[in-house]
């Protein structure tokens, strides 16, 4: 009761009282704690209602607590005294995105490019076997269309009762756009496509069944290999580091004939020999090779009069190398901790 009392008749009207006033009745070291300690001498018989009692005590001494606590706080604010902020608490952090590291990397190749010459050109990913396959030169039913597992997804319009194979598919390559392109345009061309693709694979640090290419083709008079080296040459001496060592590895592509495939010396171990390039010292980062003059002659275009060369990569790859990013399930996972390692960039 008296203590009742005693929080009664106290007043509070600056921030000092009202540190007393939680030192007297709020503390662990306060009256109030005292007497919940004294509980265990009550008898046991009346233990329940002087418990139920001090808990009133204790509900009266915080709200009153609260009420003085809010009236300083109004006071501090209003006689433009300090505000009720704690300066010394630490920021909310600043969650501003990152661009991704796929994104900045084509960016990048699209810049090297459009700075001589190429534009950048754009296809569905969902494709039918003509444009990824077909127009491509890869003969029905034939193993080279197994160098990339496909995802057939349905079967072209008007032949969805009968026993015809699914001929609408996921590309595989951007190869479709340059077919599309070459069909729509007439020579010179010279685009880049930047884009999505697919394939069947098991998900696994090195292999993923959606990947990111960019493919390039340039069309005109008089275009040969020479230029298709100049060409990614340079490509490699903007990108990566100076040094960068560059050799062309004959090849196959149904597609493209003479084919070679690009190597450049390792970028993680600087040609000494790691894991990423199995110790060889070289990594594969394109395909490429002169545009077969039955593709060209697929779009209409007339491969006597016409000549060109086209290349490709995977942009995981490139990004791999230039980062040093050791799996490629990171690029999709989303994980801030391995995103805001690209911020600034
Ligand atoms: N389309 C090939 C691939 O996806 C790459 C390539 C493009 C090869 C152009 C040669 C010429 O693997």
């Amino acid at each position: 009761k008296d203590i009742h009392q005693e929080i009664d008749q106290f007043r509070v009207d600056s921030p000092e009282q009202l540190e007393q006033f939680r030192m007297r009745f709020i503390s662990r070291k306060g009256v109030i704690t005292e007497l919940f300690e004294g509980l265990k001498t009550v008898p046991q018989a009346d233990r329940r209602a002087v418990g139920q009692e001090l808990n009133g005590l204790k509900n009266f001494a915080q709200e009153r607590f609260d009420t003085f606590s809010q009236q300083i706080d109004e006071q501090r604010t209003t006689s433009g005294g300090t505000p009720p902020v704690d300066l010394t608490l630490p920021t909310i952090p600043n969650l501003t995105g990152t661009q991704h590291p796929l994104s900045l990397v084509r960016q990048r190749i699209i810049q090297i490019f459009e700075r001589i010459g190429f534009n950048v050109a754009d296809g569905p990913e969902i494709e039918t076997d003509w444009y990824n396959f077909g127009a491509l030169n890869f003969p029905d039913n034939h193993p080279a269309r197994d160098m990339q597992d496909t995802f057939f997804i349905a079967k072209a319009a008007g032949n969805e009762g009968d026993d015809t194979p699914n001929d609408t598919l996921l590309r595989t390559h951007t190869s479709n756009v340059q077919i599309r392109l070459m069909e729509r345009q007439t020579p010179p061309i010279r685009s880049i496509m930047p884009g999505r693709v697919y394939r069947n694979e098991t998900i696994s640090a090195r292999a993923h069944c959606m990947f990111h290419q960019v493919e390039g083709i340039y069309i005109d008079r008089n275009v040969g290999f020479k230029d298709l080296k100049d060409t990614l040459y340079h490509f490699v001496k903007e990108l990566f580091e100076p040094g960068t060592q560059i050799r062309f590895r004959p090849s196959y592509f149904p597609f493209t004939e003479p084919s070679a495939e690009i190597d450049i010396s390792c970028q993680i171990c600087g040609g000494k020999g790691c894991n990423i390039c199995k110790h060889s010292g070289w990594v594969e980062i394109a395909g490429s090779g002169m545009v077969d003059p039955q593709v060209i002659a697929n779009c209409g275009i007339d491969p006597e009069e016409f000549t060109g060369f086209a290349f490709g990569m995977g942009i995981e790859r490139i990004t791999q190398l230039k980062y040093v990013v050791n799996d490629l399930r990171l690029y999709t996972e989303n994980d801030v901790r391995f995103l805001r390692q690209f911020e600034g960039l």
